[in-house]
């Protein structure tokens, strides 16, 4: 059938996705990591592929930009298609000293600056998390690679650019680890469906120190990442 957003039919996808946020980012996967990879989505060049990984199926698939890139197309993913698990694999800015440039860091919770909560009319704050069992695998497979993630708070924001300047600090006063922009959806996006769902990031710049990785450099640190991520889905497939 199809969604507006994605071209795809049930039965297409894996249980298990991992969504960088820039779809060239899931081509090169499927590309260099899949076997057998077959695309399922190209609208709007938001790319998805599906192919198998150590001998276990396996999806792919960009989540663009932002929460409501990111909600909508893991919304669809856990009620179009049966998706059980979705990985985020990204780039965060650290506003920590216990993140630095380089290092893979785990969202146990994400914060945000968003409404998007507000469409389950909770009587109060939510606070979007991990998946244990995700998370736990995933450092489990993080450490056999000899990789030591950190694992921590961080905080979705609407605002790459925001308008106080002060605001990164006000975070890190929280013990926030970093920033990025899709995670609490993600989150929120699993807990209301009765899923399942991680996000895993490679610190791409540490905002507080002023230090920016070169492209290169960047590319080094996603690779670590993806083999993590792949790793944990292998884990967690019958
Ligand atoms: N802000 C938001 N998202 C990000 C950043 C940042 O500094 N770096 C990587 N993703």
């Amino acid at each position: 059938m199809g969604t507006p957003h994605n071209a795809a039919k049930l039965g297409d996808i894996a249980k298990t996705v991992l969504m960088p946020g820039d779809p060239l980012r899931a081509q090169f996967i499927a590309e260099n990591y899949l076997e057998d990879a077959v695309c399922f989505n190209t609208v709007r060049n938001m790319f998805g592929y599906t192919g198998t990984y150590k001998g276990k199926r396996i999806s792919v698939m960009g989540s663009g930009m932002g929460m409501p890139s990111m909600g909508l197309y893991s919304y669809e993913l856990f009620h179009e298609y049966d998706v059980d698990n979705i990985m985020r694999i990204g780039t965060a800015g650290s506003i920590s000293e216990e993140a630095n440039v380089r290092d893979i860091i785990m969202g146990i919770g994400a914060c945000t600056d968003s409404n998007y909560a507000k469409q389950f009319h909770l009587p109060g704050t939510y606070a979007p998390t991990a998946d244990y069992t995700l998370l736990k695998t995933a450092v489990e497979e993080a450490e056999k690679l000899g990789i030591k993630p950190v694992v921590g708070n961080i905080v979705s924001t609407d605002s790459f650019y925001h308008a106080q300047e002060d605001v990164n600090l006000r975070w890190a006063s929280m013990g926030i680890l970093a920033i990025e922009m899709e995670s609490a959806a993600l989150y929120m996006n699993a807990a209301k469906a009765g899923k399942r769902a991680l996000s895993i990031m490679t610190i791409s710049d540490h905002i507080l120190k002023e230090i920016i990785l070169p492209p290169e450099e960047r590319q080094t640190g996603f690779r670590q990442m993806m083999e993590v991520a792949l790793n944990t889905a292998v884990a967690i497939t019958e």
